[in-house]
């Protein structure tokens, strides 16, 4: 008998894609909200509403340079609906970016990325790279000036990794910059392949996540009873999924997505800034030599992102919070540390004199990329003895600082490079850009 065939008939039916994906029953504790806060489940419903409003919108779209702009101009102006069908799919593609991110931290904060959970981690990050890229590629197909600039900025920052970069770019661009065969390279993996790989890949990560019990509970809470999923979970979810639904259309009903003037490649707007989500990369770019700030920095991120469930550490209390009290204090020192860092080194890399000038006679590589480089790890390290010294911690909790720090450190960049950037990427106040 299989789990599934004790469930009434009648329930089945009406239930049955929802319960195939849950176990029939459920630990207790694992219901209790502030452990997930929803947030794979509501990743799962923002992929739907995607492939619906994006499959909807695809029906009136024109992928060329000559209609496509048009062809959202009257999407928005001409057809019932059609405005408010845009900006859903607009919103939320933005809160899947957010959702998936917060889901990210959530899963690292309880430390449930380790094994048995580390190939659902892994395909987590693959998935959250997938969720950025679909973004990135829905971006150009308004084709008006924020869409062609952004994506101009935003794929030669691919030239600049040795070796790959420059085929990729060209590949992708389908020729030396963003024009008809971009538009069909980017409308073909926006509406096809980013989605197909995100749903077998979910379809992977919810595999493993059954595999591994469900998700993390404390020890403590190991014991708890087995209830029914439904209605104890089912219920749940659909009041999360309900009122992200109703926020998503509240927000969709009261902002419009943006659309400016049509694109023209002969007139770069100044500042011209990557789309939100790469706007951290940019201002990096402005402070590191491109192939540390576009390759290595992102890649040695990536690599320990990776590597980090199968650093040892036995006494960890997983399925809790920060881990523990020390967690807590270490991950607020920390969330001071890389805001504090973060700022000086901007300050500092705009203050001081410009390394090339200073050494003409070293190559760029060394005076922008390498020392910084070996500046910035230098930091982290003795930032990593302090934190060992001052709060005694075991792995897991200095993991979790130093990706504390990484991401307030990465969302610092991120907002002057949106806020505090104006003509010729200078520092500027917000209101001055
Ligand atoms: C994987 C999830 C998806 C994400 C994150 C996403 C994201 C985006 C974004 C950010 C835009 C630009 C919207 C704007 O103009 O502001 C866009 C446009 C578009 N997307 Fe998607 N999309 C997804 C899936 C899909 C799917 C599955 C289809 C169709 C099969 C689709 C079809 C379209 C079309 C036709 C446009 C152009 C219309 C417009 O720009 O308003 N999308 N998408
Ligand atoms: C399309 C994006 C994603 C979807 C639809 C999704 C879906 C889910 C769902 C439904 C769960 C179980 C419930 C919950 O924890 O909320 C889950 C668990 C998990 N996810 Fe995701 N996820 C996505 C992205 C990610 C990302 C970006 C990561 C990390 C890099 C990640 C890592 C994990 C891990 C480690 C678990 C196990 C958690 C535990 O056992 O407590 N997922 N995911």
């Amino acid at each position: 008998m299989t789990e599934h065939s004790a469930t009434p008939k009648k329930e089945k039916s009406r239930f049955g894609l929802i319960l195939h994906l849950h176990p029939r029953k459920v630990r207790a504790s694992t219901l209790r909200f502030s452990l997930t806060f929803g947030l794979g489940g509501m990743a799962a419903l923002l992929m739907v509403m995607q492939v619906v409003t994006g499959l909807l919108l695809k029906f009136h779209y024109e992928p060329s340079p000559e209609n496509a702009y048009n062809s959202i101009l009257n999407l928005q102006e001409s057809l019932l609906f059609g405005k408010m069908l845009r900006n859903i799919h607009h919103w939320s593609a933005i809160a899947f970016v957010w959702i998936a991110f917060l889901h990210m931290l959530r899963t690292a904060f309880t430390g449930a990325y380790r094994p048995p959970r580390d190939v659902t981690w892994i395909t987590g990050m693959a998935l959250l790279l997938l969720v950025v890229l679909s973004n990135f590629t829905g971006y150009l197909l308004p084709w008006d000036q924020l869409s062609y600039w952004a994506v101009t900025v935003a794929t030669s920052l691919l030239s600049y990794i040795p070796l790959a970069g420059e085929p990729i770019r060209k590949v992708l661009l389908g020729g030396a910059e963003v024009g008809q065969p971009t538009l069909t390279n980017f409308f073909n993996l926006h509406t096809g392949v980013i989605p197909l790989s995100i749903i077998a890949l979910m379809a992977w990560h919810f595999w493993r996540i059954r595999r591994a019990g469900g998700v993390i509970v404390a020890e403590k809470d190991r014991e708890s009873p087995m209830v029914d999923t439904r209605p104890h979970l089912v219920n749940r979810e659909f009041v999360v999924a309900l009122v992200l639904f109703a926020a998503i259309l509240l927000i969709s009903s009261l902002f419009d997505a943006p659309l400016r003037e049509r694109a023209n490649p002969a007139f770069s707007p100044n500042p011209a800034k990557a789309p939100w989500y790469f706007m951290g990369l940019q201002e990096l770019l402005i402070h590191f030599h491109p192939v540390f700030a576009v390759f290595v920095l992102p890649a040695s991120v990536l690599a320990a992102a990776v590597w980090m469930p199968y650093v040892k550490s036995s006494d960890a209390n997983y399925g809790i919070w920060f881990l523990s009290d020390n967690g807590i204090s270490s991950a607020k020192t920390a969330a001071a540390a890389g805001a504090l860092f973060t700022v000086i080194f901007i300050m500092s890399s705009e203050l001081l004199p410009d390394p090339e000038a200073l050494l003409p006679a070293v190559p760029p590589l060394l005076t922008t990329g390498l020392i910084p480089f070996i500046i910035v790890t230098s930091t982290m390290w003795l930032f990593i003895k302090y934190m060992r010294r001052r709060f005694s911690l075991n792995r897991s909790e200095l993991i979790q600082s130093v990706l504390v720090l990484m991401v307030v450190s990465y969302a610092v960049l991120t907002v002057t490079g949106i806020f505090f950037r104006g003509e010729g990427m200078n520092l500027a106040w917000p209101w001055n850009i």
